[in-house]
């Protein structure tokens, strides 16, 4: 009746925008991305016959804002007439950091509620049901280079490449920690609705996939870094369209990318990617790493600077 699961954050280098059916949050295209390994979220799942309605905790604290989310996820994984929950999640890098906190936390949440109500479910439909409650989410159940894909009525996903065959690092560049003005999802509909880029943005997606997919396999950094960031930064011109506009991006958000630009100019194989949010992420071979952390930690309006390899999917803990 309780269980525990860890999941790592993970980061789109080929980014999801955008949704084909709002409904069962299914995606209007593909997306690849980079499991993290050292920053992860831990989930304790108590089903509980005593409760009368489900409990979160965040980090030691209550929080019933983010409850309707975890409890229509609990809903999916258990059916609705299971027993309440409580759940308790610590993650151990900041929420507010822009990391994508709900894809490990969902990732997290169904194979540590599944185990708890004695589901036994392949990591496929685990990555379906996490993929419904947060579309990037999908992806943490897997490790390494993960490509996630429209499948039918539903999605797939899959490891392209473990960690182990490209080490990479991924250095995160935080430029503030204020609260989202949009969320990912209304954003998503903004642009859909009004942006004049968007039906290009879906017609292309599949094209940036292949070249990024035959990077990866090639294990060609630079054919990877060239295709990452032309689509970073054709998602946030998707969104700078959308009536109103939407544009996460702060002054230190640039800043951190004119840095990156003078890092490849000096030799450094290194490049950008940024989601819906202010924060820069920069993938690295780890012979660049130092070097690259300290350009960040030095670039004005940078708050912190937190560093990651890759890692692996989603897993129960023992213990429990
Ligand atoms: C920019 O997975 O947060 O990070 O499905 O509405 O929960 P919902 O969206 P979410 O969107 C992530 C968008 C992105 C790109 C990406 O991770 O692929």
């Amino acid at each position: 009746m309780r269980a525990t699961a860890r999941a790592q954050p993970n980061i789109a280098l080929i980014k999801y925008w955008g949704k084909r059916d709002g409904n069962r949050n299914l995606p209007a295209v593909g997306s690849i991305s980079v499991t993290l390994d050292e920053l992860f979220t831990t989930m304790h799942v108590e089903l509980d016959g005593a409760l009368d309605l489900d409990e979160l905790h965040v980090n030691g604290r209550k929080s019933p804002g983010l409850l309707p989310r975890v409890t229509q996820c609990l809903d999916s994984v258990l059916g609705t007439d299971r027993l309440r929950a409580r759940v308790i999640s610590e993650s151990n890098f900041p929420i507010a950091a822009g990391l994508a906190s709900s894809a490990s936390s969902f990732a997290a949440l169904v194979v540590a509620a599944s185990a708890a109500g004695g589901r036994e479910r392949t990591t496929h439909e685990l990555a379906r049901l996490a993929g419904a409650a947060s579309g990037s989410a999908a992806r943490s159940l897997y490790g390494g280079f993960v490509e996630l894909r429209n499948d039918g009525d539903s999605i797939a996903v899959q490891t392209i490449l473990d960690g182990e065959s490209w080490p990479m690092r991924v250095i995160a560049a935080v430029t503030s920690t204020a609260p989202k003005p949009v969320s990912s999802g209304e954003a998503m509909e903004a642009s859909r609705k009004t942006s004049p880029f968007y039906a290009r943005w879906v017609e292309e997606q599949d094209s940036d996939l292949s070249t990024a997919r035959d990077a990866i396999t090639a294990r060609d950094f630079g054919k990877l870094a060239s295709i990452a960031e032309h689509n970073c930064l054709k998602m946030h011109s998707v969104m700078w369209a959308s009536r109103p506009p939407v544009v996460y991006w702060n002054a230190a958000t640039i800043a951190c990318l004119e840095r990156v630009r003078q890092l490849q100019a000096d030799g450094a194989a290194a490049f950008f990617t940024i989601d819906a949010g202010p924060q820069v992420k920069v993938v690295c071979l780890p012979g660049d790493e130092s070097q690259v952390a300290e350009a960040l930690s030095n670039t004005p309006g940078v708050e912190s600077v937190l560093a990651s390899g890759i890692g692996a999917g989603a897993a129960l803990m023992n213990g429990d």
